[in-house]
């Protein structure tokens, strides 16, 4: 700038054009040398006065490798916990997973984050998993096509015809696995954990893709054996690494399951287009839609992603259940008791258990609530913000990712007293529904479509287990990362109470 000055002739007095040329170029000079970086420098503190309190961290990496550390302790909130004391807030920045990152342990903010639609923040996850999902899962999608999927798959496995399917199902797959855990005699050691995860995926398959249980469910369990692995690697798509490797596995799936739609597709050309016929699983529930917008490709992928709850969180709602009851002898008594009522009334009205008697087992839905909230078994969503989004005075910029984590709520002791026992009875006095900082399942237009399914399904589980069954748990450890799941698949040694009754 300098230069140019230099460079302009000094005007004669009388030349007015070029005087007021060169007050201009002055005037510009002034504002790009000094008024343009001040107000920016402004605009800076403004902003980062704005934003929550915190750290980035290392160059790079960010606060990442403290996360993980954390994430595989037996405490991983100790995470949160620390900063929350350094920065004197519950809501404050770091840099994590390669995004700068506003991690939210303030019940309120997490709330209000769930609560927002897709004009403020879309799902974030990380690269590997995005690519495993594919572009159109339902936990990627967003606007009128996330609410139309939502809705359609929300509607069917909140339907009674499903719930009475998935009782009745559950109760014919658990009768031969109790006879078998019987067979071995008293002591039979089983890893709850493998056992949940067998008869669980097989019973939300049937619903997903109406898949019977043979050597074609077998092949597809072993397939979802190989793709979930891959969720959380590296994202290199190279052949041999692990995420092509599930990605394969994941081809392989999708082949098997658009079969199944075009036999479906085939039948109803041959039956007559809307034989007004109920529909039998969610395949029929997304074919049936007729805006022409969900295609193969789209119901074929969101089944993969369905099957994640059903072969990962079910099961670890189960085993964390039985885990925590069996440190709890008086709620594993309470438990038992109104299960064997429940029984013995159904045993003599001669009647079969449908799906409301189980859901109307109070203390066996506040054990289940409970479990969600110690265990945690999602501890957090991730969201990123397509605008400039305030929420409770904390600034969260565009681009940067917002982590709701509910772990550190759900064990947070202004909100639950004594957070770290296992106490079912506070549910009792606790309204689950209007408690707004207990989000097991997230909410807002995202929230869990499977929550009342999860609770049917660990409900019919608990009830065969523990009016048929006492046992003793051998020690196992709880691992929160990178999913959350037992060590050792929660060995217990079970002797049938046919076996007590007859030695007594
Ligand atoms: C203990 C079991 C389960 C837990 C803890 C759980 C938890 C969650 C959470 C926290 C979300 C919110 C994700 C977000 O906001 O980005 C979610 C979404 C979802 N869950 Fe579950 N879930 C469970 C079981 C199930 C089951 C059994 C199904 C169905 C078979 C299911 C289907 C879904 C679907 C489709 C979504 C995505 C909804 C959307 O983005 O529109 N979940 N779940």
């Amino acid at each position: 700038m300098s230069a140019l000055l230099a460079a302009v002739p000094w005007p004669a007095p009388s030349s007015c054009a070029a005087a007021v040329a060169l007050l201009a170029i002055a005037a510009v000079w002034l504002l790009c040398l000094r008024l343009l970086p001040f107000m920016a420098r402004r605009r800076r503190m403004k902003t980062e006065a704005r934003l929550p309190p915190g750290s980035f961290g290392w160059p790079l990496v960010g606060e990442t490798l403290d996360f993980v550390s954390c994430a595989y302790s037996p405490q991983p909130e100790s995470f949160v916990d620390k900063r929350r004391l350094r920065h004197g807030s519950a809501v404050f920045r770091s840099h994590l997973f390669g995004a700068a990152t506003v991690v939210s342990a303030d019940a309120e903010v997490s709330r209000a984050v769930l609560q927002s639609d897709a004009r403020a923040f879309v799902p974030w996850y990380p690269r590997s998993l995005t690519e495993l999902m594919g572009k159109s899962s339902i936990l990627l999608i967003n606007g009128s096509l996330q609410r139309r999927v939502h809705g359609l798959a929300g509607a069917f496995f909140k339907s009674p015809r499903l719930k009475r399917q998935v009782t009745a199902d559950m109760q014919r797959r658990l009768a031969p696995a109790l006879a078998a855990w019987r067979a071995q005699g008293p002591g039979a050691r089983l890893r709850i954990q493998d056992h949940a995860k067998t008869i669980v995926f097989e019973i939300l398959v049937r619903g997903l893709i109406g898949l019977e249980a043979g050597p074609e469910m077998q092949q597809l369990k072993q397939q979802f054996q190989e793709f979930i692995v891959g969720l959380m690697s590296l994202p290199i798509k190279l052949p041999g690494t692990r995420l092509y490797r599930s990605l394969q596995a994941k081809k392989r799936m999708a082949r098997l399951i658009q079969r199944i739609i075009q036999e479906k597709r085939r039948k109803r050309i041959i039956a007559g287009e809307g034989d007004g016929e109920a529909p039998r699983d969610a395949i029929d529930v997304l074919m049936g839609d007729g805006s022409g917008e969900l295609t193969d490709e789209l119901i074929s992928d969101n089944m993969i992603d369905l099957m994640i709850p059903a072969e990962d969180s079910v099961p670890v709602l189960i085993t964390l259940a039985i885990k925590f009851l069996s440190e709890c002898p008086l709620a594993l008594q309470q438990l038992e008791e109104e299960n064997m009522q429940l029984k013995r009334r159904k045993t003599d009205m001669g009647e079969t258990l449908q799906w409301t008697d189980y859901m109307s087992l109070s203390f066996t839905q506040h054990v289940i609530t409970e479990t969600l909230r110690m265990g945690n078994i999602i501890s957090g969503i991730m969201r990123k913000a397509v605008r400039d989004v305030e929420v409770k005075g904390h600034l969260i910029p565009k681009g940067w990712c917002v982590f709701v984590y509910f772990r550190s709520v759900h064990l947070d002791d202004t909100l639950y007293e004594d957070p770290y026992k296992f106490n079912p009875w506070r549910w009792k006095e606790k309204d689950m529904m209007s408690t707004s900082s207990f989000t097991p399942f997230g909410g807002g237009q995202r929230l869990c479509p499977g929550l009342d399914l999860a609770r049917l399904e660990a409900s019919i589980f608990l009830h065969h287990l523990v009016t048929s069954f006492r046992w003793v748990a051998e020690e196992d450890h709880i691992v929160n990362f990178p999913t959350v799941r037992l060590k050792g698949g929660m060995p217990i040694r079970v002797t049938s109470k046919d076996k007590i009754l007859h030695a007594g």
